[in-house]
């Protein structure tokens, strides 16, 4: 008998899925995670087992203040967060309580493929913001700005997915000017703000909270097991109060008051930085694995090494469909994600997003390859 499922994806054996933005298994710190449960299990405290307090558990938020504080660069208050069941759910959230079905927004072109489908979710009308190296245009966000007024924009301002682009400071407080003077808010997916492999990216969007338009958006899944479905949010006390007085949070309390609990005594123990520091390591190093392999394999394809995050960036020749060749990927026992995917105007069609933190360089370099002879069997 097969085993019942646990995991969201299933790769058969023989496949290597490059495309997959997942942290690999031998890298969650079930020894971690063990010894901080048990340490919250042996006590005799037993409140984080009823309801939660609406915010989220004030230590944990605490715990999380200082930890950000210190990986942030500024001061983080613990009242200007609000504990989320990940990114996902933030996004979630973010639309029900403030969209209607209809509501136009804004969006990096490309940005995050599965943020499209909540969007999607919700009805919302997307409209797509040029980007470049340097992340979001703001000559397209002001030109977009004239014609229409979106409920928020949706900004992945670090180590995108997929393009790995960071925002500039500059164009980020350009943003931060244009949210308050046209009046729509900032949701800033800050999820690979911490995983950077050099030089330190500008400050989050978090640095910007007192201007009451700006939500940055954080969260464990890359930093520690999204398993545990734990992220949070950080914004001014009137975005704060809007979630926590909501209906959802009302009626089943504040999100995930268990794995808080837990979460403290990782942070506590100084656990998430050794933790965050391990992955950094780690990744560092595939990179440069999947660097030598495209090199070697993929001579064809355009892209910069990323200083951070989880992904490259490929761009194919203009003629290359790599939707169409994801559909023989299978054959040649590989896959990757196509730039269609991530784009909300049918474009990016000769793009391809690899991802260099699941495999190890092995993997990686025999993934490439075969990504090559597939390339050339077309
Ligand atoms: C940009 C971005 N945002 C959000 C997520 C999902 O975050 P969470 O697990 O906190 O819901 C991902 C996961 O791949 C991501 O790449």
């Amino acid at each position: 008998m097969n085993p019942l499922p646990i995991v969201q994806t299933q790769i058969p054996a023989d496949v290597i899925d490059l495309g997959l933005g997942n942290p690999p298994l031998s890298l969650l710190p079930l020894d971690m995670i063990r010894d901080a449960a048990q340490n919250t299990l042996s006590q005799n405290d037993n409140s984080f087992l009823q309801y939660g307090t609406e915010q989220g558990d004030g230590y944990l938020r605490v715990a999380l203040a200082n930890f950000l504080t210190n990986g942030y660069g500024f001061p983080v208050d613990p009242q200007s967060l609000f504990i989320t069941t990940g990114i996902s759910n933030a996004l979630d959230l973010l639309c029900t309580f403030f969209t209607q079905p209809g509501d136009t927004i804004f969006v990096e072109e490309p940005s995050y493929f599965l943020a499209l489908r909540i969007f999607a979710d919700h009805h919302l009308n997307v409209i797509s913001i040029e980007t470049d190296e340097n992340g979001l245009i703001p000559a397209s966000l002001e030109e977009n700005l004239a014609g229409s007024r979106p409920k928020f924009i949706y900004l992945i301002p670090t180590f995108q997915n997929p393009t790995g682009h960071t925002l500039s400071k500059e164009r980020r407080e350009k943003v931060v000017q244009l949210a308050k003077e046209h009046d729509f808010l900032i949701a800033a997916d800050e999820v690979y703000q911490l995983l950077n492999y050099s030089e330190q990216p500008p400050k989050p969007f978090g640095a910007y909270i007192d201007v009451e338009n700006v939500i940055s958006l954080g969260s464990f899944s890359k930093i520690l097991a999204p398993g545990l479905r734990l992220g949070w949010m950080q914004a001014h006390a009137n975005i704060i109060k809007r979630f926590a007085n909501s209906g959802l949070i009302d009626s089943g309390g504040g999100l995930n008051p268990f794995t808080s609990a837990i979460m403290r005594g990782v942070i506590e123990s100084g656990g998430l930085g050794k933790n965050i520091g391990a992955l950094k390591a780690f990744y560092g190093d595939q990179i440069q694995a999947m660097d030598e392999a495209l090199r070697r394999h993929l001579p064809e394809a355009k892209y910069e090494v990323p200083h951070g995050g989880y992904f490259f960036w490929l761009q194919f020749p203009n003629q290359t469909d790599v939707g169409e060749l994801r559909k023989k990927a299978s054959a040649f026992k590989v896959d990757f994600r196509q730039g269609a995917l991530f784009s909300s105007n049918g474009g990016l069609k000769n793009y391809m997003r690899l991802c260099y933190v699941y495999y190890d360089a092995e993997k990686i370099e025999e993934g490439i390859a075969r990504i090559s002879r597939c390339l050339q069997a077309t």
